[in-house]
């Protein structure tokens, strides 16, 4: 398939769009393009993965054609990272409402979900040079077109934008949408206003009980915040706090 730009309003995301047919992961191309230094906004995209990579060493699944699969370079200041992350689920939730009339949230700490099941995941790598930050990539798999029924691995827990439209979406009604919206996010990163304000009222992990894991211990506990930095904070059932910064 053809991945139609031509017409794309951005300023930085997708002024260079590389295409593949098949990668084994958009991240890892987009890391090594970063640390050869490939300019910000370039969007690394493919139709299929044959390593594609989720957080925690999981694998991303999604058949030919049938996803966004894609990575995008930014060069943030260190300071700006966690808006950064946040920006991605923030711009899916965005571009599912415009485009498809549907309501999403985020899981913390970046998935996207329809009715409970995940339409979206995203991976950010850092790229450091010694100790400084050379590129953050910003790796999005956004279910358009997935059956997922006929993957028994991911039947229960995934969706598809198609599927909960009921409408035959594509990734061009979505991808320039999308790359508009993380732009206009990005330049909002870059003049340092809030991005976490407008991320949150989307995030559906406020006030539940979740079991998370962080390094080898899973905290289990009611959500008290989510907070600018990008951690989570959870009361255990004997009143204590914990803040965890990743995990799942
Ligand atoms: C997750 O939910 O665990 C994150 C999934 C991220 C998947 C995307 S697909 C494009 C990019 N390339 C990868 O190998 N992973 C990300």
């Amino acid at each position: 398939m053809e991945i139609v730009l031509k017409d794309l309003k951005t300023a930085i995301v997708g002024r260079n769009v590389l295409y593949y047919q098949t990668l084994p992961s958009t991240n890892d191309i987009a890391k090594k393009l970063a640390r050869e230094g490939m300019s910000e906004g370039t969007v690394v995209i493919c139709d299929e993965q044959t390593e594609g990579r989720g957080r925690q060493g999981r694998k991303w699944f999604a058949s030919a054609s049938s996803s966004i699969l894609m990575s995008v370079i930014f060069r943030p200041a260190v300071e700006n990272l966690p808006q950064l992350n946040m920006l991605a689920s923030l711009a899916i939730v965005l571009t599912i409402e415009k485009v498809a009339g549907i309501k999403s949230t985020v899981k913390w700490p970046n998935d996207v979900l329809i009715n409970g099941r995940k339409v979206a995941g995203i991976l950010v790598e850092n790229v450091f040079e010694g100790t400084n930050l050379q590129a953050a990539i910003v790796g999005i798999g956004l279910n358009i077109n997935l059956d997922v029924s006929r993957f028994a691995d991911i039947s229960s827990i995934a969706t598809s934008l198609s599927t909960e439209s009921g409408r035959d979406l594509s990734r061009d009604h979505i991808l320039p949408p999308l790359l508009e919206e993380m732009d206009i996010l990005y330049q909002s990163v870059k003049r340092n206003e809030n991005v976490y304000q407008r991320w949150l009222p989307h995030v559906e992990t406020l006030g539940k009980t979740v079991r998370i894991k962080s390094g080898r211990s899973v905290e289990e506990g009611r959500v008290q915040s989510v907070n600018p930095d990008g951690s989570i904070t959870l009361r255990h059932a004997d009143g204590s706090l914990v803040t965890i910064t990743t995990g799942e």
